[in-house]
Order: C-alpha cells, then structure tokens, then sequence
C-alpha cells in the first residue's frame, strides 16, 4: 500500500493529544508526517520539526502559509490533522478544506453548530473527507457493541446510563497547566468547557454503539468549583427518538476518575456494560441473568470489530490502538479518493456529521441549562 503523507497544526512541544494522533498514526505505518504547523509561535514549530526530523522548508509559520504551499505541491499532504484549541478549529480546517486537503479534526468539532454546518457544507462540495476524532468509539470493543445492538442481541434499547467523569480539575487552585487552562477559558474554549470536552464524548459513545438519536434534553450544567466560568458538571436527560430514554453525566472533580467513561445500556432482552479503563472486555447480560465477559481476541467478537485487533488475547490493546482505528479507516478512504475508488462504504470513521451533532447537544443543553432546566429539541 502507497504510503500517505500527512501535516499537523497543533501538537507542539508540551502539547497532550497531538503526540498521541502521531504515536496511533505510526502504529501501522500507512501514512508519514511531513509537514507542521505545531504551534503560534514559530520558533517552537521549529522546534518540534527538528525533533520529528521534518524539512524545514515544511515547518510553517501559520497554518494558512501551510495550506497554500502544501497545497502548490507535488508531493503535498493527503490529509491534515487538527489538535489544537477548539476556537480555532473553524477556520483551520477552513483554509485547509479550501486548499482542497482531506481534514482529520479532534472533537469537540468547532464551538457552534453554524461554523460545524458550515465546515460540512464546504467539505461535501468540494468532495473532501473528514475524520472527528472521537478516540473510544476506535476501540474494538466499542465497534462489538454497536455490532451486538444492531444484530438485536440486547432487543429494543430503552435506557442508557452514560458518564464521564474525572477529577483533574477539583482544586481551585490548579487550573491544570497548559491543557486546563485553555479549557477553563470562554475565549478559548467555547461556552462550554466540561460539556465539549467530555459530555461530547459520551453523546457519540451512546450514538455510535446504540444508534439512537436524541430527540430533547434537559440539562442542569453547574460551575461548582469556586474560581471556574464555565461549567464542570453537568447532568443531563435524554430522550430518543423512538421513546428510549437516558442519563449522561460528565464532571471534571469527580476526586479518583481519571477517564471514567463508562456505558451501561439495557434492553427489552438483555444488557451490556462496558468501562473504557478496561476496554478490553464487554459485559453481556441476557435474559438467563447471567454476566459473560467477552474479551477482545477471542473468536466471540464480531468479525466486522475483530479485524481492527493487532495482537493476540492477552497483549493489552487500549487508547493508543482506538485512536490508530480510526486512522486506519480513515486513511483507506483517503487513499481510496486518491485512487478513484472511493465508496462510502468504506467509511468506518466519526464523520463530521457526527461532529455537528455534537454541537446541536451541547447547544441544545445551553439553552436547556439556561432556560432554567426545561426541555429542548435538539
Ligand atoms: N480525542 C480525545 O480523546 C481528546 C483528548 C484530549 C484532547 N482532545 C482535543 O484535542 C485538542 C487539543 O487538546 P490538547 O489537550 O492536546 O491541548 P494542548 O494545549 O495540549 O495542545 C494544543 C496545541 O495547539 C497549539 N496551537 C494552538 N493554537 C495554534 C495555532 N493557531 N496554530 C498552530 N498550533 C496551535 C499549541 O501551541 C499546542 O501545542 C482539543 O480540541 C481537545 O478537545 C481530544
């Protein structure tokens, strides 16, 4: 297979998730970075570059200078990969979805459900693909699950209880470093912080693996650690289409969670549990009442979920491996443009379809929230 070339904004020296898109990318060698734009300051681009080994010539100053000159080239990126504060997620995967780039963007998508709409409108004319990279939904026991509602083991779906909690941010005199600070700011963050981070996470969880879509939500966001603008706990009611209903829940000090996103979803014929600290393993109730653990590797696992397995039962797999999942999806489509032969079966990715529907929930949940706790349409 032809190896793919790719570019970053984001990631610079210090960063979280942008080291950790490159380690998942590498992990099966399709694709090369060759070019960045790893931070505002070009001096510490440089940096980076020089420590990944770039040319030079393709560590740059801006992310519109890099979409331009990546764009003019022969031997420019297949895709660009964006990890960088969500306020400026817009307009980069703006000038690079306008250089004619393939766009693989971390969540939450962008800040408002008009820049989401716009940014799908622009990628869907222009006939370009987009990767939301929402890491759980990667791993092979998420895509069990969702092959496990969707062959009707568990029945009809009637209630999901998700959440996600953690507890980095419980002192009020710890902002978190660089990644919290940037969180906790409205300039930077958008008008949500806990519920973009995290409560995104769990909407795409439970529509990924149930299939479900939100009809209307109710939703009591607090600010509860003194010092905080924006929320870092929110509670959430859930109603599906179709009548199912449930409960997510995120919080940002809750003391001892690290990521504890977890999905317990019951069904008119059975249950299934599953804990992405352990994510290895699905729990599987029928109606005999008894508790199977299924584990990633064994012959048990769907094949469709099986084949994104890289080592045998036992050798750990985990979020690395989730998030190289979707690359590796993600860059067959790409290639698949690249030769002519792209069909949209082939996706088996977190689309930008899902990234607009995470705004509409956090927005949905705004309104809710601010409206004094009432139910909103999504
Ligand atoms: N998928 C996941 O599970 C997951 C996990 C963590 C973070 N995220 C998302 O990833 C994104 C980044 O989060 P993080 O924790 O890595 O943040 P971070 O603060 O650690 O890193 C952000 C990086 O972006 C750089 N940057 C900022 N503005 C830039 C610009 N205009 N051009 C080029 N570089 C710029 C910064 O210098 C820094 O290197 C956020 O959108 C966050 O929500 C997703």
């Amino acid at each position: 297979m032809a190896k793919l070339r790719y570019g970053m904004v984001g990631g610079g020296p210090g960063a979280f998730i942008g080291d950790a898109h490159r380690k998942a990318i590498s992990l099966d060698g399709t694709a090369e970075l060759v070019a960045g734009c790893f931070s505002r300051t070009p001096e510490k681009t440089k940096e980076q570059g020089e420590a990944l080994g770039l040319d030079p010539e393709r560590c740059y100053a801006n992310y519109k200078e890099m979409a331009a000159a990546e764009q003019a080239r022969e031997d420019g990126i297949d895709f660009v990969v964006i990890v960088t504060p969500n306020n400026t997620h817009y307009e980069i995967a703006k000038a690079f979805l306008e250089s004619g780039i393939h766009v693989a963007c971390d969540k939450p998508l962008v800040t408002t459900v008009e820049e989401a709409e716009e940014l799908k409108k622009i990628a869907d004319e222009k006939g370009l693909l987009f990767m939301v990279t929402y890491t759980y939904t990667g791993h092979v026991t998420m895509k069990y699950m969702r092959d496990l509602v969707k062959n009707g083991e568990i029945g009809t779906v009637r209630t999901v209880m998700a959440e996600y909690p953690q507890g980095w941010l419980y002192n009020e005199n710890d902002w978190g470093g660089k990644q919290g600070e940037w969180r906790c700011d409205p300039a930077q963050s958008g008008r949500v912080n806990c519920l973009g981070d995290l409560g995104t996470h769990v909407e795409n969880a439970v529509a990924t693996v149930t299939g479900l879509k939100i009809k209307r939500v109710l939703a009591k966001m607090d600010v509860v650690v003194p010092g905080r603008k924006l929320d870092d706990n929110d509670q959430i009611l859930v109603e599906y289409e179709g009548g199912a209903t449930g409960i997510n829940w995120t919080s940002q000090f809750a003391i001892g969670c690290d990521n504890s996103l977890r999905l317990r979803i019951y069904g008119s014929k059975g249950t299934l549990l599953w804990f992405q600290e352990t994510p290895e393993e699905v729990t599987l109730i029928r109606e005999d009442g008894i508790a199977r653990t299924i584990k990633r590797g064994y012959g048990a696992v769907t094949p469709d979920a099986a084949k994104y397995g890289r080592l045998p039962s036992g050798h750990t797999e985990g979020w690395l491996e989730a998030m190289g999942n979707l690359y590796d999806s993600f860059g067959a489509c790409v290639l698949a443009k690249k030769e002519d032969r792209f069909t949209l079966d082939l996706i088996d990715y977190p689309t930008i379809e899902e990234g607009v529907a995470g705004l509409k929930y956090v927005e949905a949940c705004l309104k809710s929230s601010e409206n004094g706790n009432v139910w909103v349409e999504v």
